[in-house]
């Protein structure tokens, strides 16, 4: 069984998991009634306008804000000559996603270490003064030499330091891989490469301060999880988590960007008790390139195989850019080590730092980048072997992890494979490149494997049910977009078998119970898990009451023996023994009921591989003449464990493809090395997909059970969708064109 696209239509249903519902919160954002960071109004309000240093190393040698005071309504110009006190450790600005190293402080010293880092900050009492100052500040340097070439500065590439938690190393070497691909047959040796990619959500990074007047602070901030942003600023600023409360009911949109706070919060916080007035600071599009991005990479993979494709060894070697402050590591090659069935394989993963800011988590860190550089290189081992893609992914196939020898919890990537090449159509595919056309438009059918970790977080909730049959929920989890308000709406309106709209989730405050980080693909696995678990306590104690009514048709059931539906409790199947959950209260003469849970992982999942997995087929069209690249059709399976909500899933797995297909076909950060800058830092420069770049893209969710990833057998759909994607296009280019293009993205002038 399977769910697709054509296939939702849950009317009457919506509400209860799995079945297709819309977002709960969706009239407050298509009525602009949805508030964002730099949209909740204080008095006097105070606008921040930050000036962005022009050079890549060196130092800041004068900074002349007089004719930036001279504007009318700017009221002070803060720069690291004038600014108050800071910490002089640099650990007081560690927050959950900093790796190891000294993380950056803005307006500190007079040292400048990446280009487009804050110098100052411009305070007046409009924005357009504000703007307007910020263009006559006048900033003098002295700049020394400085490097942001990867390709230049591989051979110092390092082993990088430990730090973050949850950053696996490489594995081990395990059997000969050098003596083994001596033997093997067939070699498949290649290089691939990805560039600077940014996450340009369409809300920009903003933080709107408010100051109190026993001088605590109220923060609204773009961020993907307000305690994450609690800590930074009492531990940079020297508060008490009771005098910080931050608030973010909505973001739109942040792929990893929000998981670190940004510097806009640092100075908005800095100037608030600077001027004890209200901040707001809103970066531009253009800033929005000054604060983390996915690493460039370079990958080298050797395959050695028998003549019928069996992997007899494996080699993956990445080096990835990281700063020269902070060891970015993400898990680039260990996926290498566990897809496929091999008793040969050596992994290594190095940094190399160069002057730019620290690469930042982004949607699927890691997994988009080695994957794409594994799955190539299986599809050229595919055609070295005359071997359909599937079949030899299938021939190779992992029923174990590789890397550790454990099972995987559940891993339904075989039905992937076969949903997904059946709904394609791949079975029609001549394997021939350069064989599929249509009149002067060569035809591609290409396919890659994808996979993703399926975590779970500890995490807090609290339910507190009222004697009208009203129940909230909360929890200080985020929603960025991804549909959290709405998938925990129905977790717990499922649980009490409540009606949807008797729920209220309340989310992004940091006076809630405490939740991880919105990232990782783990907000169902752990805020979910905690909003199932204290529902259940509830219902316990609704169930306790209801069995001792007097004449309750319920006094014999079990727990079992009953089902919770339509605000009532009923002995199965029989909805003439039942109980209104109102009348279960009234009896009491309760008027609520409020329960808090601390959830945290099981210990049984440390004996299993808990991973998502995805099977992408893409059909491409390159024009022969001028060697453009159309997407025409992708199918995406996914074996993601149970769905809570197949539309919000959905939508999370087709913003993943069309970012696969940016990825392969678009994004790219340029830089020009001599300035030691990003120089496309808008969208008119930096190429996302369009409308016209993006076909239909049917997703299928194939059916997978899993008792081990969490109570709700639920993996996590936020970041699977990506993984794969670009290997899957690079390989139908391949197969359209006969060439084979390792660099991504895949422009025109490398098609033809
Ligand atoms: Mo995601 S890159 O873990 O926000």
């Amino acid at each position: 069984m399977k769910t697709t696209t054509s296939e939702m239509n849950g009317k009457g249903m919506e509400g209860r998991i799995g079945m297709p519902t819309s977002r709960v919160d969706g009239r407050l954002k298509v009525t602009g009634q949805a508030q964002y960071a730099a949209e909740f109004a204080a008095e006097d309000l105070l606008y921040g306008v930050v000036v962005s240093g022009a050079i890549a190393h060196g130092e800041i040698s004068a900074i002349d804000a007089a004719a930036a005071l001279a504007v009318d309504g700017v009221l002070h110009v803060m720069t690291h000559e004038n600014r108050p006190p800071l910490p002089r450790f640099d650990r007081s600005y560690r927050d959950d996603d900093t790796p190891s190293g000294s993380p950056f402080r803005a307006l500190y010293d007079e040292k400048i270490i990446y280009s487009g880092q804050p110098v100052a900050l411009v305070l007046a009492t409009s924005f357009e003064a504000a703007r307007h100052g910020a263009a006559l500040v006048k900033v003098s340097y002295k700049a020394t030499s400085h490097q942001t070439d990867l390709d230049a500065v591989q051979a110092d590439a390092y082993h990088p330091r430990q730090g973050k938690d949850g950053f696996q190393p490489p594995p081990k070497p395990r059997g000969d891989a050098d003596a083994a691909l001596k033997k093997a047959e067939i070699n498949v040796l290649a290089e691939y490469s990805t560039p600077v990619e940014h996450h340009n959500p369409m809300e920009m990074h903003a933080s709107t301060v408010m100051v109190d007047a026993d001088g605590s602070l109220t923060i609204y901030d773009k961020t993907q999880g307000v305690l994450n942003t609690q800590q930074y600023v009492t531990g940079v600023f020297g508060l008490k988590p009771e005098q910080v409360r931050v608030i973010s009911p909505f973001v739109g949109g942040a792929f990893g960007s929000g998981l670190r706070p940004q510097y806009q919060l640092f100075l908005a916080v800095l100037a608030a008790q600077e001027m004890k007035r209200s901040v707001r600071v809103v970066l531009t599009r253009q800033q929005m390139f000054s604060f983390g991005h996915r690493p460039a990479s370079r990958h080298q993979i050797a395959l050695g195989a028998d003549k019928t494709g069996k992997l007899l060894a494996l080699k993956h070697a990445a080096v990835a850019e990281t700063s020269r402050f902070e060891d970015y590591i993400e898990v680039v090659v260990n996926w290498s080590g566990s897809a496929y069935q091999c008793d040969n394989v050596t992994l290594d993963y190095k940094v190399a730092a160069l002057d730019v800011y620290t690469p930042l988590d982004m949607r699927a860190p890691g997994a988009t980048l080695g994957v794409y550089a594994l799955e190539s290189a299986m599809d050229e081992l595919a055609h070295a072997v005359h071997v359909d893609p599937v079949a030899l992914r299938l021939m190779n196939y992992a029923e174990k992890d590789q890397n550790t020898g454990k099972p995987f919890s559940s891993k339904e990537l075989k039905a992937c494979y076969e949903q997904g090449a059946a709904k394609f159509g791949w079975g029609k595919r001549d394997p021939a490149p350069r064989s599929m056309r249509r009149g002067k438009t060569l035809v591609g059918w290409g396919m890659a494997g994808g996979f993703w970790d399926a975590m779970q977080q500890p995490a807090s909730a609290k339910a507190v049910l009222s004697a009208d049959g009203k129940l909230a929920v909360s929890s200080a989890t985020a929603d960025i977009g991804t549909g959290t308000y709405t998938a925990m709406t129905m977790i717990a309106a499922d649980t009490l078998g409540l009606p949807l709209e008797n729920v209220v989730f309340t989310l992004g405050d940091s006076s809630l119970p405490q939740a991880p980080l919105e990232g990782g693909s783990w907000t169902v696995s752990s805020v979910g898990s905690a909003v199932k678990s204290v529902c259940e306590n509830i219902r316990k104690k609704l169930f306790t009451i209801a069995r001792a009514m007097p004449d309750s048709p319920l006094a014999k059931a079990g727990a079992d023996e009953v089902e919770w539906t339509g605000g009532r409790v009923q002995l199965a199947g029989q909805p003439d023994k039942s109980l209104a959950i109102s009348d279960i209260m009234r009896s009491d003469g309760l008027h609520r009921i409020e329960e808090t849970v601390d959830q945290s992982p099981e210990k049984k999942q440390k004996q299993y591989t808990m991973q998502t997995h995805s099977a992408v087929f893409v059909e491409v069209e390159v024009d022969e003449d001028f060697g453009t690249v159309a997407v025409k059709r992708v199918v995406s399976a996914i074996a993601g464990g149970r769905v809570i909500n197949p539309k919000a899933a959905r939508s999370q797995i087709v913003g993943g493809v069309v970012w696969g297909i940016g990825m392969a076909l678009h994004e790219e950060t340029l830089t020009d090395h001599a300035l030691g800058r990003f120089m496309n830092h808008s969208f008119a420069e930096y190429h996302i997909p369009v409308n016209a770049d993006i076909p239909d893209i049917d997703v299928v969710f194939v059916e997978e059970h899993d008792d081990i990833v969490n109570p709700l057998g639920a993996k996590g759909m936020g970041e699977i969708g990506i993984v794969g994607v670009a290997a899957a296009v690079a390989n139908a280019v391949f197969h359209a064109t006969g060439k084979r293009v390792r660099d991504l993205p895949i422009t025109l002038d490398k098609t033809v």
